[in-house]
């Protein structure tokens, strides 16, 4: 670890030094006429865990509440949720997925047993949000269902079941279904062969891994005529050995493998504020982030080794930044702020997602709604749109757009040891026939002058939105009111065959060019 880190150092303060020399070679060009994969929508999916404020509160009230609601979803939640065309939702964990046991969440809801969240706070999980509740939320949302499985203390038949359950046309557990208020069969695109097999999810081996997804993974099997995607546990961050293994002894028999990498300003003891951090906190958070994309091309590469037909789908299951929980609440419950800082992070991401889309089709923010970086943030009956939101939202055009390649000029920003390139983007030509360009500068100072040549693009109208706000730490808040929405941006021109943008410090630009 500390020599990956030292190497990451040292090869950032190598770029730092000759990053003038860089600068003066690289000019920055939109290529329309090259297309690139097609951006798979899912790279814009949510995860939501039963952990905390994320489904009881944040999502579920029920029905007696006095929040408004929708047969027990939450009104605006729901609302907010559905303008921002969340893809996909993967559920109940996370950790708490491999000791969920799913009879405990039908039937009745004044019968389901209530059990101990062992993993997150030790609180009663009364089991009143389960796979109806779940099923039923992500249709009313507009979201496909990515089930995590418990394969860390079930038995492969209690996941066969599961699926027959959700499934299944006809026979005793579509009857059993149809009695619990659901007769047509529900559509299960995504199932997850258990969570962190490493850790929380069995302690396992890879080896050992390998084999307990294969066996899982023959029982997983969808109704007649139907398909579902299997996504193995994948790695922690840089362990490329877990994927090596799993794609050499499962890979036949998944269709994709999970990578979990989360940003820490800090470390695991200290993670380090939401809100209370230095420039060269915002550094080192920033360096952490743009981490991604060495393990993107490692993990893509040891799957280009067994799969070179790009078939099996690396799927960014967990990512996002983890802090310190917000001062007074419960160290289990991962409620964290949301700052300017944490939008551009999720901005430089979904580029790197973006650009490696040929191999990256699924990735899921940690989390959809009060848990660490969360779309949304509610007390009682009031809610906020964080930063993180708006950056989803602005994002909505590169859902199953096509790629379009994108050189920008290598400029460096850093504090410290702490480098990282301050320019990143993404381009695509959308279903609307319009080209999208995402622009993120995540240097707090420094605004950018672009000069973007534009080779096989016509184009004679530009417009766009931007994020930022007064300082990286600002953030949306039920007491303070809202300082990180997106404005209507008035930076970029079409000029002599070249798109001109002048790019705010500290701040995420989309354009769209007609
Ligand atoms: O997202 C919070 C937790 O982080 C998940 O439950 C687990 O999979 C990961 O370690």
């Amino acid at each position: 670890m500390i020599r990956v880190l030292t190497r990451l150092l040292l090869g950032s303060a190598l770029a730092l030094a000759n990053a003038p020399a860089a600068m003066a070679q690289e000019a920055a060009t939109l290529h329309g006429e090259s297309t690139g994969p097609t951006i798979d929508r899912r790279i814009f999916s949510q995860f939501a865990e039963h952990l905390g404020y994320g489904i009881y509160g944040g999502i579920w009230v029920g029905t007696d509440s006095k929040i408004p609601n929708i047969k027990g979803y939450r009104k605006d939640v729901v609302e907010a949720l559905r303008a921002l065309h969340v893809p996909l939702v993967r559920w109940p964990g996370g950790c708490f997925a491999d000791e969920y046991h799913w009879r405990d969440g039908i039937g009745p809801r004044a019968k389901r047993p209530v059990k101990i969240n062992t993993h997150w706070g030790g609180v009663t999980e009364p089991n009143t949000f389960g796979t109806h509740e779940f099923m039923d939320f992500a249709e009313l949302i507009g979201a496909e269902a990515y089930i995590s499985g418990n394969v860390g203390s079930s038995p492969a038949g209690e996941m066969e079941e599961w699926v027959q359950y959700i499934t299944a046309p006809e026979g005793t557990l579509a009857q059993e279904r149809a009695r619990n208020g659901r007769k047509a069969p529900w559509k299960l695109p995504y199932f997850g062969i258990g969570n962190e097999l490493w850790g929380c999810g069995g302690n396992m081996k890879a080896d050992y891994a390998a084999d307990v997804t294969r066996r899982y993974a023959t029982f997983v099997k969808p109704a007649f005529g139907t398909k579902i995607q299997k996504i193995a546990s994948g790695a922690n961050g840089p362990d490329a050995h877990w994927t090596e293994v799993m794609m050499r002894e499962a890979g036949k028999l998944i269709d994709g493998i999970g990578l979990h990498y989360y940003t820490l300003p800090g470390d695991w003891k200290a993670k380090g504020s939401a809100t209370d951090f230095n420039e060269t906190d915002y550094a080192r958070t920033m360096a952490k982030t743009w981490k991604m994309e060495e393990l993107l091309t490692k993990h893509a590469a040891v799957m280009d080794k067994y799969d070179p037909a790009k078939r099996v789908n690396l799927a960014v299951d967990e990512w996002g930044i983890w802090t310190d929980v917000e001062p007074g609440t419960n160290p289990g419950f991962l409620y964290q702020q949301n700052s300017l800082r944490d939008a551009l992070l999720a901005g430089v991401n979904i580029n790197l997602f973006i650009r490696h889309a040929d191999r990256v089709r699924m990735t899921n923010i940690a989390q959809m709604v009060n848990v660490l970086q969360a779309m949304i943030l509610t007390r009682d009956a009031q809610m906020v749109l964080t930063p993180t939101y708006h950056v989803f939202d602005m994002y909505r055009p590169f859902q199953d757009a096509t790629s379009l390649p994108l050189d920008l000029p290598k400029i460096w920003y850093g504090r410290d040891e702490w480098v990282v390139p301050a320019l990143h983007g993404a381009a695509a030509r959308g279903k609307d026939g319009a080209v999208h360009v995402a622009l993120v500068n995540v240097d707090p100072d420094k605004a950018q002058h672009l000069e973007i040549a534009l080779s096989g693009v016509q184009a004679s109208a530009v417009s766009g939105r931007v994020l930022t706000a007064a300082r990286v730490q600002d953030v949306n808040d039920f007491a303070d009111g809202v300082r990180v929405k997106p404005v209507a941006f008035n930076g970029a021109a079409l000029r002599d065959g070249k798109l001109v943008v002048d790019l705010p410090a500290k701040a995420l630009v989309v354009l769209e060019l007609r």
